[in-house]
């Protein structure tokens, strides 16, 4: 039994497009305050509100677009309530996420600001299940009219004279379910008359997201696709990978059997079918593939961490989730033929967040240092391989891939390879040949750790965190590499 990957360095199929590395954040528990809005008058280091710490670990990972408000909280959210002076905005309750109170001190403008500080282009979800057709128009008629308007004329009064660039907009949020429990027929003809008056105003061209379906509900891509695809450039999809049961008890995030483990990646490399079945529905209605296939969330869902507020889903971050991450990456880079934009749920203290906070403090989760692994495949052609792997037996007769694997190569003809050995004890040796191209050079990346519920604390930040890897050997164009058992592998070959 062995593992070979082929890479064929001079067959490129086409652009990763680096939206697939895209984040999402929600008014939810402490991702958008504390997470990353503490305001200007707090102790903890900011620029404009926005805190530091997080700021620049998140600028490190290049993030391309950033999703927001919602989630749930996007069909409720009336931004009107969350533009002007702060001291005035309205304060209203977060019925999804806490009943908390929302005091609207981060909205429009402050978002735009994040975007900007963050160089991400903002992806802004629209409010389809509460709000008016109107409301929708008038936000972005505010966010993008460069004339005189009551809008363009109000926001310019908030501070801002020029408008913004806003390309990517989505007209509601799971409108099968929390965006208004809706059947996709209602939703079909919604869509095509919310997304009418989200106009273009001068050269602002709004690339429109129609809410997509949840995991499996072909039903829904098949209707939205017959109905209403002359009308949106991308299509939703949100799966969340949930070892147990979402109602009954989706499982600890640090405290698994190995059979969990298993679950857990088993279900996650699940992408993979959804992907191919959602698209050959898209194919039918779109077969050269101008609409984008969004999965604007994805990620893992567990138990919240005991003893934190069942609102908030604050979830630890163990290795588990790195291979998590690491598959789905693999995943979505080889089917960038469809897939034009992703984004992972969400970006700090909620859900397989990048960063953790407490305090002042802020930790780097292990999720978060393979998106710095693979950052060099957004934008990167992405390469023809042809992988052959072992399978690992679970102990409910089931079988799942024991190696994933995607390459790209850059524009300067670096080819970047992440792999990923998902076996929780055994390694796997790998033959990797690289045809079309000579080469040099090749330096390894490792993220691994000894135990599969390892994870970065506030006590030991660095538990976890990438090395230099060397267990390889070159022969010719081949490499002879040994992947250590649940490890995540980047090798850059030049
Ligand atoms: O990411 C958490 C929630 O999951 C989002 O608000 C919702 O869209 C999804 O059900």
């Amino acid at each position: 039994m062995s593992n070979s990957l082929v890479i064929n360095a001079d067959l490129k199929e086409g652009k990763i497009n680096k939206n697939i590395y895209g984040h999402f954040a929600e008014h939810l528990g402490r991702c958008i305050y504390e997470g990353i809005w503490v305001g200007e008058e707090s102790e903890i280091p900011n620029t404009n509100g926005i805190r530091n710490d997080v700021l620049q670990a998140l600028k490190n990972l290049n993030i391309p677009v950033l999703r927001w408000p919602g989630g749930c909280f996007a069909d409720e959210y009336h931004w009107k309530d969350g533009v002007g002076p702060r001291e005035k905005r309205k304060r209203m309750v977060n019925t999804h996420w806490g009943g908390v109170v929302e005091n609207n001190h981060f909205g429009t403008h402050e978002f735009m600001m994040l975007c900007d500080m963050l160089g991400a282009e903002p992806y802004i979800c629209g409010n389809v299940g509460s709000g008016t057709v109107q409301e929708m128009a008038e936000w972005v008629e505010y966010m993008t009219f460069d004339g005189e308007s009551p809008m363009a004329d109000w926001r310019r009064q908030n501070g801002r004279e020029e408008p913004w660039k806003l390309q990517f907009f989505g007209v509601g949020n799971e409108n099968w379910g929390c965006g208004g429990n809706m059947r996709p027929q209602y939703y079909a003809d919604l869509y095509r008359r919310y997304q009418t008056y989200a106009r273009d105003y001068g050269d602002n061209k709004l690339f429109k997201i129609a809410g997509g379906a949840n995991i499996d509900d072909y039903h829904w891509t098949e209707v939205l696709m017959r109905e209403a695809a002359p009308f949106m450039d991308g299509l939703s999809l949100h799966y969340y990978t949930i070892p147990g049961d979402f109602w009954k008890g989706k499982g600890s995030a640090v405290d698994f059997t190995a059979d969990e483990w298993d679950t857990t990646l088993r279900k996650a490399l699940y992408m993979e079918e959804l992907i191919t079945k959602h698209g050959t529905i898209m194919d039918k209605y779109d077969p050269d593939k101008r609409i984008g296939l969004i999965i604007d969330e994805w990620g893992t869902w567990f138990d919240v961490e005991p003893g934190t507020n069942p609102g908030y889903l604050f979830q630890q971050n163990t290795i588990r989730d790195a291979l998590v991450a690491g598959v789905t990456l693999n995943i979505f880079n080889n089917h960038q033929d469809r897939i034009q934009m992703a984004n992972i749920a969400q970006t700090v203290n909620v859900l397989q967040a990048m960063v953790l906070t407490e305090g002042a403090q802020m930790i780097l989760t292990p999720t978060y240092h393979v998106f710095d692994m693979y950052k060099k495949h957004q934008d990167a052609e992405k390469l023809s391989i042809n992988l052959n792997s072992d399978s690992i037996a679970t102990s409910d007769q089931q079988v799942y891939q024991q190696v994933s694997a995607s390459a790209s190569i850059s524009e300067e003809g670096e080819v970047l390879v992440t792999l990923c050995n998902l076996d929780q004890e055994k390694q796997a040796p790998l033959h990797l040949t690289v045809r079309g191209m000579s080469f040099a050079k090749v330096n390894g990346r490792i993220l691994t750790a000894n135990e599969p519920n390892a994870r970065n604390t506030f006590e030991q930040p660095d538990s976890i965190k990438p090395e230099e890897f060397t267990q390889f050997q070159q022969d010719e164009d081949m490499l002879h590499v040994d992947l250590p058992s649940k490890s995540i592998v980047s090798l850059t070959i030049k």
